[in-house]
């Protein structure tokens, strides 16, 4: 057994990051454990989470399980877990209660947690005490391990918990099971260092890991070889790529060289501003498959929140830097991520935050009320505001959101556009898939569309999608 530990998670040292190349190998005792048996994971939070559960659905195929979207008939079941925010934590309890349920009635089956929760200490205590009848837990950096863990668990029939609170290596050829055919996600780093006063994250991921060029370049080549039509670079922090690896290689060097690579559409998460440089915004002006789309988190508009933030960059500083990529990248669209009601933030600073929204009208925000996550200083900072207050706040953000995210949207009105079709769409009979600049379009067409990038007319707006049809050009 090994539990995570919150003051070890915080280490940072100047050891080199080691990057571990074997195969990928599981072993023979475990190669046939789930044969005529089935697995249901349920995932919670971002794109890192998302393609980490494409490597342990791999990792589950290898041992013979198969997929199932029921859970009920299910063998296995893991729940994948975010620690962003309470209501992360509150969703994952209240869906364990099911499968506590299912266990009661089918005692074989075999449930675990693992991802970012599964770093935390305060919820691992929790689980041993509380929740014994979970059978394992394993955390970010030793997914690749699931078959050792569940062997293990088997074997000695009792809880087997696995997680480690380290700085963290770097996995090459974790096998992938991906979930679209046509656009894949390639994580380019691990972790962050830059420890926002408000944040989990470099606590349950660990320390700033870049993976070297050559092994995502040679990644993004097979993907091409594979068909793949689009690729989104993940890291918490993609800006700062490459400053880990001593190489003098930055996160303009790899985009130029993805972008070398021929692959259709290229985007890229999460954008911190802080290492956001001209270099960058240079090389997404001038190759056209690079997207003109950013994500650029502002978190608050106020310059005395985002000191207590700890964001390392000014109100003013974002609003240049937003005009700039505005200026130089033609057609490009952003979206922002938004704290409200921090420690501190009085009526005014909240209105410096509406501020900066009602200067820079965003294409949409994920807008969030502050969420205390244990060990992160700002958990300890007093915060006077009342539940009311902080809704009130929420609300009033999200109406000045949704109108720019509008008004941004209805300038696509007969507009032709190139949309990835990559889905069937919610509504019957049509398709649905993303602008260069990531509008959500249904797109009126046969099924044989799919998979393709295509022209399309928009012909109807709402705030958060667009209806179009196939342009054929006369
Ligand atoms: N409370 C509320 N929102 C948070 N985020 C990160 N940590 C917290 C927290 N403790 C938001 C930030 C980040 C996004 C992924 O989640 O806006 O950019
Ligand atoms: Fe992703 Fe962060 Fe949530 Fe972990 S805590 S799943 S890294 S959003």
């Amino acid at each position: 057994m090994n539990l995570p530990n919150l003051k070890e998670a915080k280490v940072r040292t100047n050891k080199d990051i080691k990057i571990i190349s074997d195969d990928y190998k599981v072993p023979s005792s475990m190669k046939t454990i789930g044969k005529n048996k089935k697995y249901y994971i349920k995932t919670y939070g971002c794109q890192m989470n998302v393609h980490d559960t494409e490597n342990i659905k791999a990792i589950l195929e290898d041992m013979s399980f198969t997929e199932t979207l029921d859970m009920e008939s299910a063998d296995i079941i893991l729940l994948n877990t975010c620690a962003i925010r309470e209501n992360a934590h509150n969703k994952m309890f209240g869906f364990l209660g099911r499968v506590k349920h299912l266990k009661e009635s089918k005692p074989d089956i075999i449930c675990g947690i693992c991802g970012c929760m599964a770093q935390e200490e305060s919820v691992v205590d929790d689980i041993k005490s509380k929740y014994k009848w979970v059978d394992i837990v394993f955390g970010t950096h030793n997914l690749h391990k699931l078959p050792f863990i569940l062997e293990e668990s088997l074997n000695e029939k009792k809880q087997e918990i696995e997680v480690f609170s380290i700085e963290g290596d770097v996995y090459e050829n974790i096998p992938v099971k991906r979930d679209s055919k046509y656009k894949a996600w390639v994580n380019i780093m691990y972790g962050c260092d830059k420890f926002c006063t408000y944040c989990i994250v470099p606590y349950t991921r660990g320390k700033q890991r870049s993976r070297r060029p050559l092994d995502i370049i040679k990644e993004v080549e097979n993907l091409v070889k594979d068909g793949y039509s689009e690729v989104t670079l993940l890291g918490q922090n993609v800006n700062a790529y490459g400053k880990d690896l001593k190489l003098n290689y930055t996160m303009s060097n790899l985009l130029e060289d993805v972008a070398k690579t021929g692959i259709k559409r290229i985007r890229f998460v999460t954008s911190h501003p802080w290492d956001f440089n001209d270099e960058m915004i240079k090389v997404i002006a001038k190759y056209p498959n690079i997207m003109p789309y950013i994500h650029l988190p502002l978190q608050s508009g106020s310059n005395k929140i985002l000191k207590l933030m700890g964001r390392r960059y000014t109100k003013e500083e974002y609003i240049d830097l937003f005009n700039k990529i505005r200026m130089s990248i033609p057609n490009v669209s952003i979206t922002t991520d938004i704290i409200v009601a921090f420690p501190g933030e009085t009526d005014e600073d909240f209105n410096d935050t509406l501020d900066v929204v009602n200067t820079c009208k965003f294409d949409s925000a994920f807008t969030f009320i502050f969420s205390p996550r244990v060990g992160t200083p700002a958990a300890k900072m007093k915060n006077d505001l009342t539940e009311k207050e902080k809704n009130d706040r929420l609300y009033k953000l999200n109406e000045l959101v949704n109108k720019y995210a509008l008004l941004k949207n209805q300038e696509y009105l007969g507009k032709i556009v190139s949309v990835l079709l990559e889905d069937f769409s919610e509504k019957d009979g049509n398709l649905m898939g993303y602008t260069d600049t990531m509008k959500l379009v249904n797109v009126k067409a046969p099924k044989e569309y799919l998979g393709k990038i295509v022209d399309v007319k928009i012909t109807d707006i709402k705030t958060w999608s667009m209806d179009g049809e196939i342009y054929e050009k006369v």
